[in-house]
C-alpha cells in the first residue's frame, strides 16, 4: 500500500472515532504531555490502534492521539512522539504529521524538551524555535516525491512561521513568561552529545540541541501547513556546567515549566 493510501486509512479511521475537525495539531514534548488533560469533549485514541501508526514509542510518553477542544479551538494533540533514535525511519516518525494535514489541520505546534547550547540561556526557560540545523545527515523526504503531498525541492527559508512567533511573543509577554528565541540543532542520539560535538554546535550557530521536532518540521513544510516550534531548554547542554546529563532531571525540569508552557499555548491558540 503506498504512503497516500496509508494517510488515507490513517484519517478514515481518526474522523470514526470523533465528529471533531482539529484545526490545530500540538506534537507535546517529553514531560509536556500534560496538555492533552486539558482539553474537553476529547476523544482519546490509541497510536497502536491507529492504522499505520508504528507500536510503541519512548518512556515518559502516554502514546495517543487526543482531539478535542481548548481555547476556543480545536485541536489534535500527541501525547507521545517518535523518535528516530528509537529505530524508526523517519518516514515512520513524520507519518503521524501527514495525517494531521489529511484532517485538514493547517497549524501545527511542535515541542520538545532539548540542551541549551547559547549560555545566555537558562534552565526552565522556553525558545521559541526561528530556524533549525540538521545535523543529522538524513531527511524525511528522501525517497520518492508524492506531488499530491509537496514539492520535490521544498523551500525551507521561513520553517518556523514569523507570524505564529510574533503572536507567541505577544502572548509570553502578556503572560510574563520569558521566551528566547534560536536555532534548535538535531542530533539523533540516543547519546547525548559531547562536550566538543557541543562547541561545535555553538560555532555552528546553534542554540539549544535535541533529538526531535526537525523531521517533524520538515514534513509540516513540504505539506505547506505552518509551524510554531516550542522548545522547553531543561539543561545546559555538555560541557558548559560542570556535571553530567540524565534524562531523569530532563523530565523533571520539563515538568517544572510545564505551566508556564501550557499557558502559553492556550493563550497562542485563542489568538489564532
Ligand atoms: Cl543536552 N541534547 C540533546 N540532544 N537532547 C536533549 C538534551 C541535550 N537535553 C534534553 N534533550
Amino acid at each position: 500500500m503506498n504512503l497516500i493510501e496509508q494517510i488515507k486509512e490513517a484519517t478514515s479511521y481518526i474522523q470514526s472515532k470523533t465528529s471533531t475537525v482539529p484545526e490545530v495539531g500540538i506534537i507535546l514534548g517529553s514531560g509536556l504531555g500534560n496538555l492533552a488533560d486539558d482539553l474537553t469533549n476529547a476523544v482519546e485514541i490509541p497510536y497502536e490502534d491507529i492504522p499505520h501508526f508504528s507500536k510503541s514509542a519512548a518512556i515518559g510518553h502516554a502514546n495517543k492521539l487526543v482531539i478535542g477542544e481548548l481555547n476556543g479551538k480545536t485541536v489534535a494533540a500527541m501525547k507521545g512522539r517518535y523518535h528516530y533514535y528509537e529505530g524508526y525511519t523517519l518516514g515512520q516518525v513524520t507519518f503521524p504529521v501527514r495525517v494531521m494535514k489529511a484532517l485538514g489541520i493547517q497549524t501545527v505546534i511542535i515541542t520538545n524538551a532539548c540542551g541549551a547550547v547559547n549560555t545566555s540561556f537558562n534552565p526552565g526557560e522556553l525558545m521559541l524555535i526561528n530556524d533549525h540545523i540538521n545535523l543529522v545527515g538524513s531527511n524525511p523526504l528522501i525517497g520518492e516525491n508524492e506531488n499530491e503531498l509537496g514539492p520535490r525541492f521544498p523551500d525551507l527559508s521561513e520553517v518556523y512561521s514569523g507570524r505564529l512567533r510574533s503572536i507567541a511573543k505577544k502572548v509570553a509577554e502578556e503572560q510574563g513568561t520569558k521566551v528566547n528565541e534560536g536555532v534548535y540543532s538535531w542530533w539523533s542520539g540516543p547519546a547525548y552529545e559531547t562536550p566538543a560535538e557541543i562547541r561545535m554546535i555553538r560555532t555552528l550557530g546553534g542554540d539549544a540541541v535535541g533529538m526531535s521536532t526537525v523531521p517533524e518540521a520538515t514534513v509540516a513544510t513540504h505539506a505547506g501547513m505552518e509551524v510554531l516550534g516550542i522548545s522547553c531548554l531543561t539543561n545546559m547542554a555538555c560541557g558548559i556546567l560542570d556535571e553530567p546529563l540524565s534524562h531523569d532531571d530532563v523530565i523533571v525540569v520539563a515538568g517544572k515549566a510545564n505551566q508556564a508552557f501550557t499557558s502559553l499555548v492556550k493563550g497562542i491558540l485563542k489568538e489564532l
